[in-house]
């Protein structure tokens, strides 16, 4: 669904009434396109003293031009701080006089990039610095302009560059087009990188539930475009749309209820015999039923959880137990902000999406034994046919309430998901990753 005001702001006109009388002035951000480089420009790279080993040669590898000074009437496409080397708070000014005159030359839909260290209860004053890059990071999303993003990347104990290298090419590339003010921790053991990060998931087998349209469709494209071989499941009711999803991709059509009794076992038999197991499995299939907990039926609350939350436990379950998800899988469930900040009239479906993000963290060991990881998206508000039910002021103020001033289009969840089922993304474990442009409601 096009949004009018960001066009009418984006025009010449427009652009002048909105700056004189004040409003806000959402960019029309930078998005990935196939052969697009992983960033349009340099990339101004700073550190504290005995920061990270590897890291300029890593971007180097990726073809990102790299330089380590900043000069006058110089534009930036990005900006990458190492703090993982932060002893104390007095540390952190190196980091401010790195971003001052920088930030602004940062050239339109930019990225910031902090990478830091965990906390880990050794040394208060080590642990003081290292949360303040969360403050920071937060902070300093709020005050970008132009689609420019900022994000944190948290490195868990020993965890190298090498480690971050997926979660880096993420935030410094056009795919994370939506993700703002977030903080993403990464462990050691990212598994081994992609033959070809063009195509970083070729020779793997997906599953994306709810893919006959909205989110789910624009996941599956996604995935195919990175070379999966998808399969999209939706309900009977669904399957027009279903089987134009699957012939655009090129992939094959599942007919099934997610919530019914047999759905574990027709999944598990379906990947066994077709595929001889499965690698990816997103499940992205979720509803709403809206109300204040007072007037709230039986079914509206038992259809939610059946649907949202207890379908992807029984699946889940049936997966590790027969094996039919691959050793190294990986396993990327839909949440969303509601689930983080609550919403009105949502419990049922804040308890589902909350409870999505419980299964995943109390999964990731269990995961990790087998190589394989599982994560939580978190979505804020995105275009699609669930928010364009919204009344039209509703709707027109929830869309400016993020940083970046819009709503966020189906693609950019998609982007979060394909980058969390990469095979160099186990680092990335028992995670959530907001796509909500900084969404002000809650965290
Ligand atoms: P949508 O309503 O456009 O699509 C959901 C799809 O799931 C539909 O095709 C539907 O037929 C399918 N589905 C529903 N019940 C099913 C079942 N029992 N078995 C199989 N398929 C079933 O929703 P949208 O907006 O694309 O959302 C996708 C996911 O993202 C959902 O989990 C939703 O909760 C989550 N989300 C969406 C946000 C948004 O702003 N649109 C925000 C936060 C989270």
């Amino acid at each position: 669904m096009p949004d009018r005001y960001l066009e009418l702001v984006n025009s010449g006109v427009g652009a002048t009434v909105a700056g004189r009388l004040g409003l806000p002035r959402p960019a029309v951000l930078r998005r990935y396109s196939p052969g697009d480089p992983l960033l349009a420009g340099e990339l101004l790279c700073g550190e504290l003293k005995g920061g990270l080993d590897g890291l300029v040669e890593l971007l180097a590898a990726a073809g990102v031009q790299t330089a380590a000074t900043d000069e006058d009437g110089r534009k930036w496409a990005g900006l990458l701080f190492d703090a993982t080397a932060a002893r104390g708070p007095e540390d952190l000014a190196e980091l401010r006089a790195f971003c001052n005159g920088a930030l602004r030359r940062l050239r339109p839909s930019g990225r910031v990039v902090l990478i830091g260290r965990a906390p880990d209860g050794a040394d208060p004053a080590v642990d003081a610095a290292r949360q303040a890059l969360d403050g920071i990071v937060r902070s300093l999303a709020k005050e970008l302009r132009a689609g420019a993003t900022a994000n944190l990347i948290q490195l868990v104990g020993e965890a190298s560059a090498a480690d971050a290298e997926g979660a880096l090419r993420f935030f410094l590339s056009a795919r994370s087009a939506y993700v703002d003010g977030q903080v993403l921790a990464v462990s050691p053991g990212a598994g081994s990188p992609p033959a070809d990060w063009t195509k970083p998931l070729a020779g793997k087998v997906a599953l994306v539930t709810g893919a006959a349209r909205g989110i789910g469709a624009a996941i599956a494209s996604v995935l195919a475009r990175d070379g999966a071989r998808v399969v999209v499941a939706d309900l009977p009711a669904a399957g027009e749309g279903l089987a134009r999803v699957a012939n655009k991709i090129g992939g094959s059509a599942l007919q099934l209820d997610i919530a019914a009794d047999g759905a574990p076992d027709t999944i598990t038999s379906y990947f066994e015999q077709r595929h001889g197991g499965l690698d990816i499995v997103v499940h992205n299939a979720g509803i709403t039923r809206d109300k204040l907990l007072a007037n709230m039926k039986p079914e509206h609350w038992d259809s939610v959880i059946a649907v949202n939350l207890a379908a992807q436990l029984r699946i889940n379950a049936a997966l590790l137990a027969t094996g039919c998800l691959h050793d190294g899988g990986r396993v990327v469930c839909l949440a969303s902000t509601s689930g983080i900040a609550g919403n009105r009239g949502q419990t049922n479906y804040a308890a589902s999406k909350a409870g999505v993000i419980g299964m995943v963290r109390s999964y990731a060991l269990r995961f990790a034994d087998r190589q394989a990881a599982i994560n939580a998206v978190a979505p804020g508000f995105i275009d699609t046919d669930m928010t364009r039910a919204m009344p039209l002021l509703t709707r027109e103020v929830a869309r400016r309430l993020s940083s970046l001033q819009q709503a966020g289009q189906p693609v950019d969840v998609a982007e979060a998901v394909a980058f969390l089922s990469q095979p160099g993304a186990g680092s990335v474990n028992g995670q959530v990753l907001r796509v909500c442009g900084q969404n002000l409601v809650g965290a």
